[in-house]
């Protein structure tokens, strides 16, 4: 399995978690990625039973309609401490659909359900550790009457011989970002992590793309 290399590494905008330098001189301590902080699972992981957890979010089986929203896709890869990719690792996410509003039953959110959201995708990383979901930007939401959560997608990673990380990914640009409660939890290179990349749309890519890069802790 290859090392990614340093350019690949810019790109996926993780050299501001590395401890140590990449090329580590004879002698010196090993080169190790810094963990992609975890965050709480919340109170909307996904209750339901539902057939359709595919890739695409913005539509449903069996249903001829398209999810409300901006489509987008997210990106990225999962790699271990090393740099090392993380194929066959387990990548789930769960998001509020465009109008801020869980397909859960304890969301309080007036916001409408969208018929035609997935709202959760559960996918593997191929052979070079990479995944790649299509959703819609998810609304902001209320979590309490002084508190309204930023835009975010919920993660959960998994992999045997792993420690598995549930954490939620965050998007660059966003006001809401600077006053949310959790992510002002984390430090300022903590949050450098938690937040995705931001590439398109192009020529080649009709859609906006987010990259995010997860590393994920070896057990020991
Ligand atoms: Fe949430």
């Amino acid at each position: 399995m290859k090392k990614l290399s340093r350019r690949k590494f810019i790109k996926l905008g993780i050299t501001g978690g590395v401890v140590g330098a990449l090329t580590p001189k004879r002698g010196a301590a090993k080169t190790l990625l810094a963990p992609t902080p975890p965050e709480t699972e919340g109170p909307f992981y996904p209750v339901t039973p539902q057939d359709d957890k595919d890739f695409d979010l913005t539509r449903i089986q069996g249903r001829d309609g398209v999810a409300q929203g901006k489509h987008m896709i997210v990106t990225g890869s999962v790699l271990d401490n090393h740099g090392q990719p993380v194929p066959q690792a387990t990548v789930e996410i769960w998001q509020a659909n465009a109008k801020g509003r869980y397909r859960h039953p304890q969301d309080a959110n007036p916001a409408p359900l969208d018929p035609n959201f997935q709202g959760w995708a559960i996918v593997s990383t191929d052979e070079n550790g990479e995944f790649r979901f299509k959703t819609v930007m998810p609304g902001s939401y209320p979590a309490s009457s002084t508190w309204v959560r930023p835009p975010h997608i919920h993660f959960k990673i998994s992999k045997k011989g792993y420690e598995e990380l549930t954490t939620q990914m965050y998007f660059p640009g966003e006001a809401l970002n600077e006053t949310d409660l959790l992510l002002n939890q984390k430090s300022p290179s903590e949050r450098l992590l938690m937040i995705a990349r931001k590439r398109g749309p192009s020529e080649t890519e009709a859609l906006e793309v987010y990259e995010y890069a997860i590393v994920l802790n070896q057990k020991s």
